[in-house]
């Protein structure tokens, strides 16, 4: 693995994703049936009652979003539950479940104990990885892949958005077989993904104004990182990167939580990162911007290109193409990984191995 002219691994993968996305596409498509594709899985999808995502760290959060999608798109209960919790909570499972494990590594011990502890109580389990052959897919049921290729960045980027890609793509699958997602919307959600890799280009090359932005707020001692819906995982996702390659406490919230508690936090040294795209949400995120900026706390906007009144809610504002409600999260975490990186970046601190971190968490 070369940096090919990159400063670090970390930025050449977050511009390796528009790429990766299409490799994670490509050959999964069948548009004619408006259907997917994944390496030939065969799930007894009518046979499933829940399904439970299992993961750890930035994989968790991509499970997160998968909620949103496979329940939206499937009408199948998910659970979402991080696998070092899920190991020892004794949980309640049986042939209706289906378990998805999703890491990036296939390696990580949490994740593959979950999944043993889940087969032994009756599950099947299914492994969605970004590593052919490792641990956790051999060890599940049924498996496909993301094609992210290797990632050595510490801090996940490009494995993270084929993941989402790949819970929508599944979602799909799921949505077609149980009957719930009509063959024109899942035509249309197809076209979508395949314009995906040239917006989230747009996006890639936009790093210029973060580095800006991270110039503006890289002193501070604490970011907050809201969203709602789908962006909540987003915003999740955002607080995981500042944090864990600037080493600034970062963190990130339902944006419906703020008048439960983190409103106290507001000051005009608290920048507040506010994921408000085009959708069902974007009033009420508005009104949470509104909130902040009374309380003199700084907004910095994630909106969707074209928004012409965001600018009167926020102090930043950083524009993401339009795109299908359930694909905004591929779109706006991009900002999030560019600012993360540069406020890193003027902090000085390891990029690619920060401190205390390894890439494939293999112990407990
Ligand atoms: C994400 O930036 C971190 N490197 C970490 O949270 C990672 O996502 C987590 O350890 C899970 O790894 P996996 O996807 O390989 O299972």
């Amino acid at each position: 693995a070369e940096k090919q002219g990159f400063r670090h691994f970390m930025l050449k993968e977050i511009h390796e994703q528009p790429r990766v996305i299409s490799d994670t596409l490509t050959g999964r498509v069948r548009m004619e049936e408006a259907d997917v594709d994944l390496d030939g899985l065969q799930l007894p999808v009518d046979t499933i009652a829940r399904i439970t995502i299992l993961a750890c760290g930035t994989s968790w959060h991509a499970g997160l979003a998968g909620k949103y999608m496979i329940e939206q798109l499937a009408r199948i209960p998910v659970e979402v539950d991080l696998a070092s919790e899920f190991r020892y909570r004794d949980p309640i499972l049986g042939p209706g479940d289906l378990v998805v494990a999703v890491s990036q590594s296939g390696e990580t011990l949490d994740t593959m104990e979950a999944i043993r502890e889940a087969k032994k109580k009756g599950a099947q389990v299914l492994a969605i990885s970004n590593v052919v052959e490792s641990s956790i897919p051999r060890l599940a049921d049924h498996a496909f892949y993301t094609h992210a290729g290797p990632e050595i960045g510490v801090a996940s980027t490009k494995a993270f958005t084929t993941q989402l890609v790949a819970m929508t793509l599944f979602a799909i699958y799921l949505g077609r077989r149980t009957g719930t997602l009509a063959r024109e919307r899942a035509r249309e959600l197809l076209a979508e993904l395949a314009q995906l890799p040239g917006k989230m280009r747009d996006v890639v090359e936009s790093g210029a104004q973060l580095q800006v932005l991270a110039r503006r707020y890289g002193h501070a001692s604490g970011f907050l990182f809201l969203g709602r819906g789908a962006q909540y995982p987003i915003a999740l996702e955002g607080a995981l990167k500042l944090k864990e390659i600037s080493y600034i406490h970062a963190e990130g919230y339902a944006a419906g939580e703020m008048k439960h508690g983190p409103i106290a936090l507001i000051d005009e040294h608290l920048p507040v990162v506010v994921l408000a795209p085009r959708g069902p949400h974007y009033e009420k995120v508005v009104s949470n911007l509104a909130e902040v900026r009374a309380r003199q706390g700084k907004v910095l906007a994630v909106a969707t290109k074209g928004d012409a009144d965001i600018g009167g809610h926020a102090d930043d504002v950083i524009l993401v193409p339009d795109s299908a409600l359930e694909l905004q999260p591929i779109l706006t975490v991009l900002p999030l990984q560019l600012l993360s990186y540069y406020v890193a970046d003027f902090k000085g601190t390891d990029i690619d191995q920060p401190r205390n971190l390894a890439k494939s968490v293999t112990v407990e």
